[in-house]
């Protein structure tokens, strides 16, 4: 591999650990104000020191994070619907010229496989993966579930592989169960990350992460099961003590609590 790529992704998955947890915060892009992402600034900026990369728009970036951040920018480079409309409708927003200029550590777009427009998503990840070997910038491809899609091994595996044969050099796909150890090998090399989708339980939310650890992935790229926490520090403090530390559940979910209590405390 290139050394620009590969000093990139070194950034983003921990050489040591083999292993990263990423914040995602991308979700305006299609969402709006998210709730919790109303300030993105003040919700995000006391969780970076814990998270190994940053997922986000150039919008965002510009807007509500400083620039002198040490964390790598895996930048959202897709959009252009939104959730009153056909999701799968996206297009390249970012020009990799924008992507450099930013400091981009990997660069994004989601691919809607089943999606009405599943060949445009696959197009535009086949063109961000030519942009950025161009400039050695490796990409995140995410498997995108339309409302129709059942997210088993078997349409994730579809998905997923889908995404390394066009060239990505990391996935963010979604936990199953059972057989997620399949959606895994289905990748090949290509290191395998989770999104948290919607909010759950804390403890569900650290089970799936540990669960995903277990069956091969190395890491999440988690979103609202951060952000939405009532304890967002204490929550990725213990996703990433699942993540690096191969903490069990329940010593995760104490840390969880713990800053919990210390929140609660300094009320
Ligand atoms: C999906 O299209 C976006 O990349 C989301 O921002 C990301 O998947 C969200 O992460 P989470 O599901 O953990 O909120």
């Amino acid at each position: 591999m290139e050394w620009g790529m590969e000093n990139r992704l070194a950034r983003i998955i921990n050489p040591k650990t083999k292993r990263c947890v990423m914040l995602a915060v991308d979700h305006g892009y299609f969402q709006g104000p998210t709730s919790g992402l109303q300030d993105l600034g003040k919700a995000v900026n006391p969780l970076l020191p814990y998270a190994d990369a940053l997922m986000i728009t150039r919008g965002a970036l510009r807007n509500w994070i400083p620039p002198i951040t040490d964390k790598p920018i895996v930048l959202r480079v897709s959009g252009g619907q939104s959730i009153l409309k056909e999701l799968s409708n996206e297009v390249i927003t970012t020009s990799i010229q924008d992507a450099v200029r930013i400091n981009a550590s990997a660069i994004t777009c989601s691919v809607y496989v089943g999606g009405e427009y599943e060949k445009e998503t696959i197009a535009n990840l086949a063109r961000i993966v030519n942009e950025g070997a161009d400039y050695g910038i490796p990409v995140l491809a995410v498997t995108a579930v339309g409302k129709a899609m059942v997210r088993d091994a078997r349409y994730l595996g579809l998905a997923s592989r889908i995404c390394v044969e066009i060239g990505a050099h990391i996935v963010k796909t979604y936990f199953c169960e059972p057989d997620f150890d399949k959606v895994v090998t289905a990748c090949g090399n290509a290191p395998v990350i989770i999104a948290g989708g919607k909010k759950i339980e804390e403890k569900a939310a650290l089970e799936m992460a540990k669960k995903s650890i277990e069956a091969g992935a190395v890491g999440v790229d988690m979103g609202r099961n951060v952000f939405q926490s009532d304890n967002p520090v204490g929550m990725i403090r213990a996703v990433r003590a699942i993540v690096h530390e191969n903490a069990s559940v329940n010593e995760a979910f104490k840390i969880y609590k713990k800053n919990e209590s210390s929140v609660l405390l300094q009320k």
